[in-house]
């Protein structure tokens, strides 16, 4: 395991908002729903998110125009990037409308969605007419059983393959698809994912299984590490580093040596990238989180409703993030065994 080795990230300004570790606030990931219409076994499993799971009620959530002012707030602290998640965020009626004002927001220069493709095809194209920048999907295997099981809804790889293909004609290119990998579930399908996508334009992103939340029994055993990834993939089509496009890229990229693009891997669990974490998240209640791995948050809803002043709002943010001093995932041992921790379809991935 890493040591607690957090250095310092790359030189900011003097007038940035940074936390403890001189980490500035850049992105913002934004959970519109807390429900999904999978019940992927890592994520919301079947036995805890069933009829008699409470899922947050509608006058809990944000509104839109709430969303938008957070988003104003936060843009005017520095964040340039906004990641719409859920649960499924497509879930949320007229999602479109909120991406409209979203990307209307000065300062905002990057409105991303993560979904699980289940209503993409339809939605692609009223998706980029709001002004959606780029998209990334959720696919863990090609192999139709495999996917079946794990989404535990019946979903078919066809129908995300669909979902992929209508965000690609209608511009959201280059698409990312993110496969979590969970051995001895789908790892034997990783080098057909590659396969698959490898010359597409797409680029396939693999994800070490993380512990996040409290309901998916996590164990490190389950864990495919991001470098046994990249031998298995690099067998079969050789693969060279490349560098990040940005300090702070959660993803590693590799590219074929024969030039038919790239793969990206998430290695938060064999070698953490909490020294260079901007992101803040708000819950689809909307509490201020500064980690995914946090148990608790700052809620800004009743703030919003109460009446604050934006700088009310921009205060409490900011005093949040300069007290910040997450780094679970460089921690992660016997000391964060067992804390209570949010769940992935709460806090949005
Ligand atoms: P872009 O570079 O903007 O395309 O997005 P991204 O690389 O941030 O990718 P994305 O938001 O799709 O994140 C991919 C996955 O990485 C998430 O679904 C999580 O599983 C994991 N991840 C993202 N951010 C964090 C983080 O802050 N901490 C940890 N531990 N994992 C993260
Ligand atoms: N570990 C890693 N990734 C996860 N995701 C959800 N739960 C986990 C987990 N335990 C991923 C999803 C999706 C994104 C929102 O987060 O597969 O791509
Ligand atoms: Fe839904 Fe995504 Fe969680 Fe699967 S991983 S249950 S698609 S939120
Ligand atoms: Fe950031 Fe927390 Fe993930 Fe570390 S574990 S990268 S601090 S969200």
């Amino acid at each position: 395991m890493e040591p607690d080795n957090l250095e310092p990230s790359n030189p900011v300004s003097p007038t940035a908002l940074v936390d403890t570790f001189s980490r500035p606030m850049r992105d913002l990931r934004i959970s519109v729903t807390d429900r999904c219409n999978f019940r992927c076994r890592y994520c919301m499993p079947k036995e805890i998110f069933n009829r008699d799971y409470e899922f947050l009620a509608r006058d809990l959530l944000l509104s839109f125009e709430e969303i938008g002012r957070i988003v104003t707030v936060f843009a005017d602290l520095g964040v340039n990037k906004i990641r719409i998640t859920g649960g499924e965020p497509l879930l949320r009626r007229n999602l479109e409308d909120l991406i409209g004002s979203i990307k209307g927001i000065e300062g905002i220069e990057d409105v991303t969605l993560t979904t699980n493709a289940s209503l993409l095809e339809r939605k692609a194209g009223s998706l980029v007419a709001a002004g959606l920048d780029r998209v990334t999907v959720s696919l863990d295997s090609l192999d139709n059983d495999v996917f079946m099981a794990m989404n535990d809804v019946g979903f078919s790889v066809d129908d995300v393959l669909a979902g992929i293909d209508a965000a690609a004609a209608a511009g959201l290119t280059p698409i990312k698809i993110n496969m979590v990998v969970q051995k001895g579930v789908n790892d034997h399908t990783i080098v057909d994912m590659a396969r698959h996508f490898k010359g597409s334009g797409h680029i396939v992103r693999y994800i070490e299984y993380m512990d996040v939340g409290t309901t998916n029994q996590w164990c490190m055993d389950d864990v495919v590490p991001g470098k046994d990834i990249v031998a298995m993939i690099s067998e079969a089509f050789p693969l060279e580093p490349v560098d990040p496009n940005y300090t702070g890229e959660v993803a590693a990229r590799w590219q074929y040596a024969d030039g038919t693009g790239e793969i990206g891997v998430i290695t938060s669990v064999t070698q953490p990238f909490c020294a260079t974490c901007t992101r803040a998240r708000i819950s689809a209640e909307g509490s201020l989180y500064t980690c995914l791995f946090a148990s608790g948050g700052t809620d800004l809803r009743s703030m919003l409703r109460a009446g604050a002043s934006d700088e009310e709002l921009s205060d409490t943010i900011r005093s949040v993030w300069t007290a910040r001093d997450d780094r679970y995932s460089q921690l992660r041992s016997s000391r964060t065994a067992g804390l209570r921790k949010v769940e992935m379809s709460y806090i949005g991935g």
